[in-house]
């Protein structure tokens, strides 16, 4: 797909096929992830990468909206430090949510569709992945070939309108 294809046709998508994401494939959408920017470059998240069907039916116990990572085909886990100050927590967070679409960008272009879901229970989190105390998970991204309609560009989406959105010079 060309950029513009894999912005119009990446939707969250919740019901997976049984077919496999290659190594390569979910190695290119790290990638992606690790390219993205942060502020000042400090790059404050790391990627849980999630394959093994056991731990990815743990992890859609996590958070009540999560349960379509239990049949993605690999789910990565954002994870960034425990913000020290108020600051941190923005930055962190916003930088995760550029390397998340980042992500899912990627594993548009390539077919692959992609789901959010956010992290309710840390401890679990922490059980689980052997996240360390200094650290908490942000999001969950569960990846893998879409069950129904493959990702291609939407013609309607369900947004506000462009021109209520954009505002020109001035508010
Ligand atoms: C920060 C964030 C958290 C989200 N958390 C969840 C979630 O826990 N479970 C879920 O099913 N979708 C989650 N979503 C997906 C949104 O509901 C979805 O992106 C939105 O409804 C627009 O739909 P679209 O992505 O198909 O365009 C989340 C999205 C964002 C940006």
């Amino acid at each position: 797909m060309q950029t513009w294809e894999a912005i119009a046709a990446r939707r969250n998508v919740r019901e997976f096929s049984a077919r496999p994401v290659l190594p390569a494939e979910l190695d290119r959408i790290l990638e992606a992830g690790r390219r993205a920017p942060s502020a000042n470059n400090r790059q404050h998240r790391d990627f849980v990468l999630c394959t093994e069907r056991d731990q990815l039916q743990a992890l859609a116990q996590n958070w009540q909206w999560g349960r379509h990572v239990a049949g993605s085909a690999a789910t990565v886990v954002v994870v960034v430090p425990v913000p020290a100050t108020s600051r941190d927590a923005e930055l962190d967070m916003f930088d995760a949510g550029q390397a998340v679409m980042a992500m899912m960008l990627a594993a548009a272009d390539l077919g692959i569709g992609s789901g959010h879901a956010s992290v309710g229970d840390q401890a679990q989190l922490r059980r689980l992945l052997g996240v360390p105390e200094s650290h908490q998970g942000v999001c969950m991204v569960a990846l893998g070939y879409p069950a129904g309609q493959p990702l291609a560009p939407l013609k309607k989406v369900d947004r506000r309108p462009f021109a209520e959105v954009v505002h020109r010079g001035k508010w």
